[in-house]
């Protein structure tokens, strides 16, 4: 299972540099979480922050009950090892052969045997498709490799948290697409909780659980997948449908002359929201346990969604799907689509659609049906 992390007041600078102030955010237990910003806003050391290995100078980040950054020496140790860490780089060591690297975490923090260690590195080595390079030193195989030799040494340990520095930057677009539902698939497993920084605008729109957003030295906004999606503040929307227009320029950030002239060129409606595209599903076809329902932060909100959402590309409404699948005729469940056996004890208390199998409330208003999806309305736009 996975952990809560709960980030309060965080502030962090080198020297006069302030690189964020005052992010507070909380990771939800199990959950996947993206988080965004342009190069150099500090998202690397938030991660290090996070598995302190760098200290904040103000703030709180509590685990189980403990403020990460007011531990001793012998009680982070201990907590760190509730982390598994991709670093940026990769940061295996050059002189170890791929098998070495893997095995390193399990020979530096456990009794484990050679023949377990064995066992467990093999079988993370087929996770991430490297059977065979066992031999072979860092230096020996390509970028892609070594990112998923990083990949498997963050997983040995079965860690509760797992916090990935751009695992899908110089991979192809394929790769990417398999390390998206390879991650899916963990999380599935594992129950773990996630933190993925990428750059890779498709991965941010329908991988994560939670989507957060660093920029000019805050966390302008973190929240549910469908929050950020449908937001209209300048920055999160710039970010996420990739475009030039908004205030995030070459240099991070434009100054006002540069955002007057490309308004006055686009007048006043800069666009639409892009879909919202469904959410990446793990291989086995049933839902996360703790994936919300297409539709559902929306809904709760009182917002329809931009036209086009969650339709995927043999033209399948998924939000449509899962209330018929879950909610309609009485909560029998039949057939394929979204749907799930498990039931998760949480999910009633903290889901308010997302009681999968369960029936909507009483009062739902849209009991059985959705109508949002076949007639949207304006109002997803402000
Ligand atoms: N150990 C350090 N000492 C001093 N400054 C640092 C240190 N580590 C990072 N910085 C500075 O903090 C800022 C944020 O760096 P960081 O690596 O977190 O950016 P990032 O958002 O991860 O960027 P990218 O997307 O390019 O990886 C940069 O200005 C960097 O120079
Ligand atoms: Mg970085």
């Amino acid at each position: 299972m996975g952990v809560e992390i709960k980030v309060e007041g965080l502030t962090k600078s080198f020297g006069r540099q302030v690189i964020w102030a005052d992010v507070g955010l909380t990771l939800p237990e199990g959950e996947i979480s993206v988080l965004l910003g342009p190069s150099g806003t500090g998202k690397s050391v938030f991660l290090k922050t996070l598995v302190g290995l760098l200290k904040p100078d103000r703030g709180h980040i509590w685990i189980e009950g403990r403020d990460l950054p007011r531990l001793s020496e012998h009680d982070l140790y201990e907590t760190r090892k509730l982390f598994g860490v991709l670093f940026q780089d990769g940061a295996l060591f050059g002189s170890m052969n791929v098998y070495d690297n893997i095995a390193f975490p399990l020979r530096e923090h456990t009794n484990a045997s050679e023949a377990e260690i064995k066992r467990i590195v093999g079988e993370k080595m087929e996770m991430v498709g490297l059977l065979g390079s066992e031999k072979k030193l860092p230096g020996e195989i390509s970028g892609g490799m070594r990112k998923r030799a990083g990949l498997a040494r963050a997983l040995v340990l079965d860690p509760r948290i797992i916090l990935f520095d751009e695992p899908d930057s110089g991979l192809d677009p394929v790769r990417t697409a398999y390390l998206n539902q390879l991650i899916v698939d963990l999380n599935t497993e594992t129950g773990a909780t996630f933190l993925i920084v990428t750059h890779d605008v498709n991965t941010a729109r329908t991988l994560p659980d939670n989507i957060g957003l660093l920029f000019r030295r805050e966390l302008v906004m973190f929240g549910p997948r469908e929050m950020l999606l449908s937001s209209t503040e300048p920055a999160v929307r710039q970010f996420l449908s990739a475009r030039r227009h908004g205030p995030i320029g070459m240099s991070e950030e434009k100054d006002v002359s540069e955002l007057e002239a490309e308004a006055e060129a686009q007048g006043a409606d800069n666009g639409h929201l892009l879909p919202i595209p469904p959410q990446l599903m793990p291989s086995g076809g049933a839902p996360r346990p703790t994936m919300h329902p297409p539709g559902a932060w929306l809904r709760e909100h009182g917002l329809a969604p931009p036209p086009g959402s969650f339709i995927d590309e043999r033209g399948r409404n998924w939000a449509e799907e899962w209330y018929r699948h879950n909610y309609a005729a009485g909560g029998v469940r039949s057939g394929t689509g979204p749907r799930t056996e498990s039931s998760d004890p949480r999910s009633s208390e903290t889901r308010p659609y997302g009681s999968y199998g369960q029936q909507p409330p009483q009062d739902d208003p849209y009991r059985g049906e959705f109508p949002w999806f076949r007639d949207p309305p304006r109002g997803g736009e402000q």
